[in-house]
């Protein structure tokens, strides 16, 4: 008997078509994706209406993809996938500094500045000292230790999304450590700001009760010869947001310390140690 469609054995139907000599790893993930998204229909009796709306609504998300905006990436963020993915690939010893999401503000080749200077250059917000260790595991420093960093500034906007307002590389800078593995830099304490918000996946959240805010966090990417990168960001703890992100992205080992300082220097300090893993572990 040929292999016709039916709603019984729609599964099978579309999975026996795989050629025998693809690639193994392609026929894995499609074979399941397509076993899951058949199961997932079916469970909510999709209707033709939704079928289309759906259909409306991934091609609405590609139409507002540009170079400057990734929707898709975005619509993964907020559905968790990003930090679920970015989990699974990235399971660290208890102890070591653990990722969150990218993002899609971070750019690359921001300029390498002096340990202790400052990155914010538009005089806004509140200044906080941001300082800590590079350390290994065993708490050993870690010497050319590379640390990108970027944040909003006081309004919630990054540099990138205010062009011709912010100065260029606002509240952006590259330090790399010493031997004694200590980093230190004055940035504002950043704010929470909602994730672009005006495309389909803004719809989405809206549709779905779901707030499009992220609580106030400094992104930091830590890198080091010999150790595994890490991406990540550092939480103000009593933000409002910061138990309902929008995109999954906090974490409790990464709510840091902001303590109101006022010492004629900065307003705050942050202190947090990054702790990292051997390559390839
Ligand atoms: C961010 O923190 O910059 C960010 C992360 C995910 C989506 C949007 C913004
Ligand atoms: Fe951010």
């Amino acid at each position: 008997m040929p292999n016709f469609f039916t709603e019984a054995d729609s599964v099978n139907a579309v999975n026996a078509r795989v050629g025998a000599d693809i690639n193994p790893r392609l026929r894995e993930v499609m074979t399941s994706l397509v076993r899951h998204l058949h199961a997932f229909v079916k469970d909510v009796h999709l209707t033709q209406q939704e079928w289309e709306m759906a259909i409306d609504f991934l091609t609405r998300t590609g139409q507002i993809c540009s170079a400057e905006r990734q929707e898709f990436i975005l619509l993964s963020d907020t559905l968790g996938v990003s930090m679920l993915v970015d989990a699974i690939n990235h399971r660290r010893p208890l102890g070591a500094t653990e990722n969150t999401v990218l993002g899609p503000f971070h750019v690359a080749g921001a300029p390498q500045r002096e340990m202790g200077s400052c990155i914010s250059f538009d005089g806004k917000g509140e200044s906080c000292l941001f300082e800590g260790r590079v350390t290994d595991l065993h708490g050993n420093p870690v010497k050319d230790a590379r640390l990108d960093v970027w944040s909003d500034n006081a309004e919630g906007f990054y540099d990138v999304q205010q062009p011709g307002i912010q100065p260029k590389w606002n509240n952006r800078g590259v330090f790399t450590t010493g031997v004694d593995g200590r980093y230190s830099f004055v940035g504002i304490k950043p704010v929470s700001y909602p994730i672009p918000h005006d495309g389909p996946v803004g719809r989405m959240l809206e549709a779905l009760g779901r707030h499009p805010y992220r609580p106030a966090h400094m992104h930091f990417i830590v890198t080091a010869p010999g150790f595994e990168k890490v991406v990540t960001h550092t939480f103000v703890g009593d933000d409002a947001y910061i138990t309902s992100d929008a995109v999954f992205g906090v974490k409790e080992t990464l709510v840091a310390p902001f303590e109101r300082v006022d010492d004629g220097r900065t307003i705050w300090r942050s202190p947090f140690d990054f702790i990292l893993t051997p390559d390839g572990e």
